[in-house]
């Protein structure tokens, strides 16, 4: 079993804000748990380094523009590493092997015949990097520029029924569903032939038409990127074993480029459209849009310094209905912490790990049956393999909860402190085992409050797994090892 899924590939004018970690903390998310299960995951990300607006931040800034795609590349990897992102590889666009997939991907195109010389004359939005109908961009409410150039075209049109039939016999294609018939309208009302190439600036990939002076545009260069990652054109095994791409998980904001213009360059090119597009939702600051020029722009970095990688992962996950937009505060994500972390898993945490070294001197009694705490357990571990695959990190969370407080309540109903002996052994078995279960849950979401909590059961990251997830796993004798409060709780 293989599951290749990517992010989108983050433009490298700007710094990274929460909106990018969102994105490629779900699909971390996503490839842990497809890990734990024992699938065999193609995890990409990475950075979209040409086009105009580059080009003209790196001027602004007085800096060669491979200098700025340099340090601004290096901005998302140290943020990746500080949020635990596992990635199986990053992607610059600026690659030698991804201009080749690009240069491979267009002379097909081009000796088809689905990319021919014209004219375009009309609104361009730089900052989206696309051409629009409206002189305001209808995307980011910005002024378009009006370009007027030779260029050539994608005969986009030619595929409408292909992808509408597509579309159809996919249902699982484009998610969330309620995003599916603003695809279909575009498709159905508005599918006009493409233009990918710009001649008025040369950062970009050189077209491989000989004379031509023209680079890709790069939208259409970029998208490529989720073939490069896998190996094409040239390493073929690779590409075989990986390519259709699982997921391309993206925001709302860039649904229409990865589920008609690149599903169509896909057919055109005789390859397989990727099996699944989920768009998720926005978060806004105070119901505002993030922007630079508001200076509302959130940095993840005094985020992670202030509330720790799985304090900022847990937040994003859990908040908000993955598909729908949401606000970020300070405020709602002291509270959530403070109420799941420190609260219900932190003192659930604490209180067994103490019970466990005084009243047994710190070593796992004999295996129990767990009660209820068992059914519930692996109740758990069918209910969050439906929620992943619906991408719905809430429900996941809301799901194993259930047994964060289930065990909570039995510590209430038990009083392990009344107890001795043969009546109190089973019942701290039953609370280690669950943590256990825990930390394998929620190794996806929290991976390193998990792996904290596994160490304390004396277990290492490579022995969370739920390839044949049963109750018992945690074998008797075992001494415990309790450092420090799983999650502090914030004032
Ligand atoms: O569009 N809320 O790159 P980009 C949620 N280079 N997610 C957000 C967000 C927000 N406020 N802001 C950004 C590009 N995102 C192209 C992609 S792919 C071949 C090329 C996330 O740097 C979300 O995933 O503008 C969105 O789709 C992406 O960042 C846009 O990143
Ligand atoms: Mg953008």
């Amino acid at each position: 079993m293989k599951y290749y899924l990517t992010t989108p590939l983050y433009y490298v004018n700007d710094q990274p804000h929460i909106g990018h970690s969102y994105t490629t903390i779900a699909a971390d998310a996503i490839a842990r748990y497809k890990r734990l299960k024992g699938v065999d995951v193609f995890f990409l990300t990475g950075t979209d380094e040409h086009g105009q607006k580059i080009e003209r931040e790196a001027q602004k800034r007085k800096i060669p523009t491979q200098e700025l795609a340099n340090q601004m590349m290096n901005r998302y990897k140290s943020l990746w590493q500080l949020l635990s992102i596992s990635y199986t590889d990053f992607i610059r666009t600026t690659d030698d092997r991804h201009k080749r997939a690009a240069t491979h991907l267009f002379t097909i195109l081009y000796n088809k015949g689905d990319i021919y010389e014209g004219r375009y004359e009309g609104p361009y939005c730089t900052p989206c990097e696309t051409f629009v109908k409206e002189k305001i961009c209808p995307d980011c409410g910005r002024p378009c520029e009006i370009i007027s150039e030779e260029t050539y075209f994608f005969r986009l049109s030619k595929y409408r029924d292909q992808l509408l039939s597509y579309i159809q016999e996919n249902p699982n294609f484009i998610m969330p569903s309620y995003r599916k018939n603003e695809m279909i309208n575009i498709i159905g009302e508005d599918l006009i032939d493409l233009s990918i190439t710009r001649s008025t600036f040369s950062w970009g990939i050189p077209i491989p038409i000989s004379g031509a002076k023209d680079v890709m545009y790069v939208w259409f260069e970029a998208l490529i990127n989720y073939l490069t990652g896998v190996g094409y054109p040239d390493d073929k095994e690779a590409f075989e074993r990986y390519w259709p791409a699982d997921l391309h998980l993206v925001g709302k904001d860039i649904m229409r480029f990865h589920t008609i213009i690149w599903p169509a360059m896909l057919i055109a090119s005789g390859l397989t459209p990727p099996k699944r597009v989920f768009g998720h939702g926005w978060w806004t600051i105070n119901e505002e849009k993030m922007s630079k020029s508001k200076g509302n722009v959130i940095d993840p970095f005094e985020i992670i310094d202030e509330f720790g990688p799985d304090g900022f992962r847990y937040f994003l996950l859990r908040e908000i209905a993955f598909g729908l937009d949401g606000d970020f505060s300070r405020k709602a994500l002291i509270h959530r912490l403070n109420s799941d972390l420190a609260n219900d898993l932190g003192n659930l945490f604490s209180r067994v790990m103490k019970m466990v070294e005084t009243y047994i001197e710190g070593e796992v009694p004999e295996r129990a049956d767990g009660e209820y705490l068992r059914d519930i357990a692996l109740n758990i571990a069918n209910e969050i393999e439906t929620e992943i695959s619906e991408i719905r990190f809430q429900g996941y969370l809301e799901r194993v909860w259930a047994l964060v407080r289930e065990a909570n309540k039995y510590v209430d109903q038990k009083k392990p402190w009344t107890l001795k002996g043969d009546d109190l052994n089973p019942v701290l078995y039953n609370l280690l085992e669950s943590i256990r279960m825990l930390s394998i849950f929620l190794f996806p979401i929290i991976p390193n409050l998990s792996v904290k909590m596994a160490n304390c059961l004396g277990l290492d990251e490579k022995d969370l797994s739920l390839i044949d997830l049963k109750w018992g796993g945690l074998s008797p004798g075992i001494k415990i090892r309790y450092v420090a409060p799983l999650f502090m709780r914030i004032a």
